[in-house]
Parts: structure tokens; sequence; C-alpha cells
């Protein structure tokens, strides 16, 4: 297993996933609705965030979800199971190196994942070979060059290039959501249609306040705190007065903007 996902795997994490799946439902999941009767691959679960909505709304079919960490899949089996959700079905493996026939899903479903991933098109290769001829694939990824703030604060964009950069040191991308197009037709999809799905929170929005620019976003960012100063890619008072720039958007005249990317994409 990588154990340098820029994350790490642990209880604060699992809660922020699912503050962020539970925040971001009908803006990236509306519309991700699949035939009755169909078989469909959830590539890089984790704890199940994204599980539940796509159990949800899509009740008539049998969703295989798989992660390469049994820790991650034993919290997305707790997750599934208290909701009473039974179309699901959770097993370990690697992307890179699934033991599933070939062509035997109609439909991929990834969200997050090829953010984190040194090969992001052979990621893609790897799935599309896995899906039936007609089939789709679904790429949800988000883009950290896309924030922008009031107050603007240069501290704040200092401690977000952090993550950035750490992510890129542990062979990942944050400002993937641009790129998907391009990944995605040069790994052979065809008909991909990308659509800019923008997070826009200020104070009318609470929940967005809480749920995204709180708990999914500065969360996040406050997550690296320790990584970004062990590798002296920050000063402590920078950093520090970066995270506390965050939080001021939040206040009753602070708006912050994010923008996801969400592919539709056929083999
Ligand atoms: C940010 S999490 C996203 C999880 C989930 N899709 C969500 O949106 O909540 C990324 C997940 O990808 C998984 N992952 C990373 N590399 C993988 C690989 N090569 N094969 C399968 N899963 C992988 C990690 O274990 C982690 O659970």
């Amino acid at each position: 297993m990588k154990t340098d996902y820029v994350h790490g795997y642990n209880a604060i994490e699992n809660r922020r996933l699912q503050d962020q799946a539970i925040t971001l439902v009908e803006l990236l999941h509306s519309d991700t609705i699949y035939p009755k009767g169909s078989v469909i691959l959830e590539a890089g679960c984790g704890v199940g965030a994204q599980t539940v909505q796509l159990a949800k709304n899509n009740p008539d079919a049998h969703i295989v979800s798989i992660d390469i960490s049994e820790v991650s899949l034993t919290e997305a089996r707790m997750v599934i199971k208290e909701k009473g959700i039974t179309n699901v079905e959770f097993k370990q493996g690697d992307i890179f190196n699934l033991k599933f026939s070939e062509k035997s899903f109609d439909h991929v479903f990834i969200c997050f994942v090829l953010e984190h991933l040194p090969d992001p098109i052979q990621a893609l290769q790897c799935l599309r070979k896995l899906i039936k001829p007609g089939g789709t694939i679904t790429v949800i990824e988000g883009d950290h060059g896309s924030v922008y703030f009031y107050p603007r604060n240069d501290h704040s964009i200092k401690a977000i290039n952090c993550q950035i950069e750490l992510q890129k040191k542990a062979g990942g991308n944050s400002l993937i959501g641009r790129e998907l197009f391009p990944l995605l037709t040069q790994s052979g999809f065809k008909k991909c249609r990308v659509s800019p799905r923008m997070v826009y929170v200020d104070a009318s929005k609470p929940e967005l306040v809480e749920g995204f620019t709180k708990n999914t976003f500065t969360a996040m960012i406050e997550g690296i705190r320790e990584k970004a100063l062990t590798n002296n890619m920050i000063k402590e008072d920078i950093f520090d007065k970066g995270i506390k720039g965050l939080y001021r958007t939040t206040k009753k005249d602070g708006v912050f903007c994010y923008t996801f990317f969400k592919c539709f994409a056929e083999i």
C-alpha cells in the first residue's frame, strides 16, 4: 500500500471525507444516475463517503467498491451497514492490478482518487479495459488552483501551496481537475464532457460555511500542518496566519469559492 498518501488514514480525515460528501451531494452527485440493473465499479471508495450517495441514487444497480486500503474498507463496510444499504459489495484491490475480467462492468465511477496517483493515464487505461462496450466512466476531481476568497490573504495562499507541493512530492497532483479532458482523451475514452461545478460560499449559506469552507477545505489544509513544517516548506507563523485567514472567510462578510470538475466519457 502507498504509505505517503497525503491526507493519511485516520479518524479526522475520515470525518472530513464524510463531511465533504454530505455537503456536496447535490452539486456533484445528483446527475450520477445509472440504468436499472447496471453493474458499477467504484474505484478507490475510501471510507464509503461517495458510495452512500451512489447506492442511494442507484438502488437498482449493483455496486462493487474497491480500495487499496483494508482499513478504509472496514470503515466503509460499517458506514454502509449502518445505513441499511444492501446493493454494495466491497473488495480490496489496486486500481493498477484489479482481478476482474475485462469488460465486466457497465460503468466506472471514480472520485477524488486520480489526484493521488503517480500515473493517472495508466489508471484510466486499466479501468477502461474493465468497461463493457457502450459503458461509461464518471470522474470527479477538485483543483486547488481554483480557490479564491474574500478577504484576500497571501498567507492562506502560501499554506494552500504547501498542500499542492506535498501532494506533488507524494506523486499526486492536486491541480488535476483542469486536466480531466486531456487525461481521459489520452487514455482512449471518447465523447468526454467536462462540467465545472463551483462551490460558492457566503454567510447566506451557513451549511456550506460549516460543511465546506471550515470542515472540508480548511480542515484539509490544517491537516498538513506538521508535514509542511517538518519539510521546511513554510514558517510556522505564516502557516498559522494562513489558516486564520481561511477561517476569516467564514465570517459575516467573507466569501469562499472552489471548483470541482466532473467528467463523463464513453469507451
Ligand atoms: C481521497 S480518498 C477518496 C475516497 C472516496 N472516493 C471519496 O471521495 O470519499 C482516495 C482513496 O483512493 C485510494 N487509493 C489510492 N491509490 C489507490 C490504488 N492504487 N488503488 C485503489 N485505491 C487507491 C486511497 O486508499 C483512498 O481511500
